[in-house]
């Protein structure tokens, strides 16, 4: 199809060019036409010879002269080049018509031993583990001549075993459609056995015990959804890194479906959207609890997912609500709470849960993280359809407890995060909803939309549940 249309239209100037020859010829006749008008002649004005079997000899001569040598090399200069970007046109085409390709690849590392906590995902050990193997391995493929063709890898599993540790991970890549995945293979399998000769490389991976297996999309999302935090888009490509600085209060709409795939809106029967909450599993959500003040009778509620509350991507009945025992409403002490979906939610690229960090995490002060809701944009205004994001910057406990900020309010299970001017905050019907870090495109849950004295006012940060204080809690009454 693109080749025909493309050959049609190299032809077309050909065309042109022979039509517009015949126009130059009408002209010049018409031209010769005017000057021998039977009005002139008429006038007594002495008619030029001009026989009827000279004119043939004309045209030609003209025709001779138009095909001179250099008018007839730039015309065929002028089809050369057409044709060549007419194949260029075709070739970018089918180049650019690239496939995402899936594999899995599993192997044994003989210098690295297992230790107990890979086995949890969640676990600092797992985490750190992990990134440095996919480092290793984007080093490996974007060093290598194919290099641009590489576009991630995620760890799976970490494995014990004798000599030891195994390593189960996804790998992809993006390749001409008309490749076979067969090829690819092979072209990666080189690439890897290659630098396992040359490169010294962090871990030594045994060469026997690696396979590599081609699957398709569903199996390599199923795999993945092994791991939380992972965001997708529609065509299973890793989403760009989030760098919204701009205008929740300030924010901006989210552009993408499948941004921020773990943000629910909480709906109480009849009077709409009231607060945000955060996928963490098939069934849990992770909320704020001052959002059930109105109201705790879990059928009263339902929750809905995807970037605009009407219409819902997903929409389920909650089945129970579970409040922090400590929750304290005069100062906001513990605002978390748990929410339990009747039936569960079948990971996609526009549902997924979020990662919880683990409790030894700590944010320095300043680290980026992104706030999203379908709150007010201004305070007291009225909730959004389409769900929010900004960014904001965590602020420390010391300098959000000063005198002119929050005075002491602050406390162990707090987090602050906003900017000193203020300008850009979460706001009215945010709470419950999530503040994520981004650690190597993995997304943590951090915070829980909480309070903040009025919305985006300078010193007045906004103020998140920490949820990294809360890890044990939620672990006892989830198993999560
Ligand atoms: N408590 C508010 C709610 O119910 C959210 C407060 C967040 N305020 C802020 N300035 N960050 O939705």
């Amino acid at each position: 199809m693109v080749y025909l249309f493309f050959q049609q239209r190299a032809l077309q100037p050909m065309y042109q060019a022979s039509q517009s020859f015949h126009n130059l010829q009408l002209l010049d006749n018409s031209h010769k036409c005017a000057k021998y008008s039977p009005m002139r002649r008429n006038g007594k004005t002495k008619p030029v010879e001009f026989s009827e079997v000279d004119y043939p000899q004309v045209e030609y001569q003209r025709r001779q002269q138009f095909w001179d040598p250099i008018r007839l090399a730039l015309f065929t200069l002028a089809i050369v080049a057409i044709i060549g970007i007419a194949i260029g046109i075709v070739t970018h085409f089918v180049v650019e018509d690239d496939r995402s390709f899936y594999y899995l690849a599993s192997f044994k590392v003989t210098n690295i031993k297992y230790k107990e906590n890979y086995g949890m995902k969640s676990s600092r050990e797992f985490i750190e583990r992990s990134h440095q193997i996919e480092r290793m391995m984007s080093r490996i493929f974007r060093r290598s001549s194919g290099g641009g063709r590489f576009i991630k890898s995620h760890v799976i599993r970490l494995s014990p075993d004798e000599q030891g540790m195994n390593i189960l991970m996804v790998l992809m890549f993006r390749y001409p459609s008309t490749d076979s995945a067969e090829q690819i293979k092979k072209r990666i399998e080189r690439i890897l056995y290659q630098s396992l000769k040359t490169k010294q490389l962090p871990l030594t991976i045994n060469k026997s015990s690696f396979t590599l297996t081609s699957i398709d999309s569903k199996k390599m999302r199923n795999l993945l959804n092994s791991r939380c935090g992972i965001r997708m888009t529609s065509s299973n490509m890793p989403l760009p890194a989030s760098s919204s600085t701009e205008r929740i209060v300030q924010g901006r709409e989210t552009a993408m479906e499948g941004e921020w795939p773990w943000q629910a809106s909480l709906q109480l029967i009849g009077s709409g959207h009231q607060c945000g909450a955060s996928l963490i599993s098939n069934t849990w959500l992770l909320t704020a609890a001052h959002c059930f003040r109105k109201n705790k009778d879990p059928s009263q509620w339902i929750v809905t997912f995807g970037t605009t509350i009407t219409p819902p991507a997903v929409q389920r009945s909650l089945g129970k609500i579970i409040l922090h025992e400590n929750y304290h409403r005069e100062t906001n002490e513990n605002d978390i709470a748990l929410a339990q979906l009747t039936t569960r939610v079948e990971f996609s690229n526009i549902v997924q849960r979020v990662c919880l960090p683990d409790s030894s995490i700590k944010l320095p002060p300043k680290t980026s993280v992104f706030v999203t809701g379908f709150g007010s944009i201004v305070d007291d205004g009225p909730t959004q359809n389409k769900l929010r994001q900004a960014r904001v910057e965590t602020i420390s406990t010391d300098v959000c407890n000063r005198k002119d900020v929050y005075d002491g309010l602050i406390t162990s299970g707090m987090l602050c995060a906003g900017f000193m001017e203020g300008k850009v905050d979460a706001c009215k019907g945010d709470s419950g909803g999530p503040l994520v870090y981004d650690n190597h495109d993995i997304w943590y849950l951090v915070g829980i939309v909480s309070w903040g004295q009025s919305c985006a006012l300078p010193k007045k940060p906004g103020v998140y549940t920490r949820v990294t204080q809360y890890r044990e809690w939620i672990a006892s009454k989830t198993g999560i």
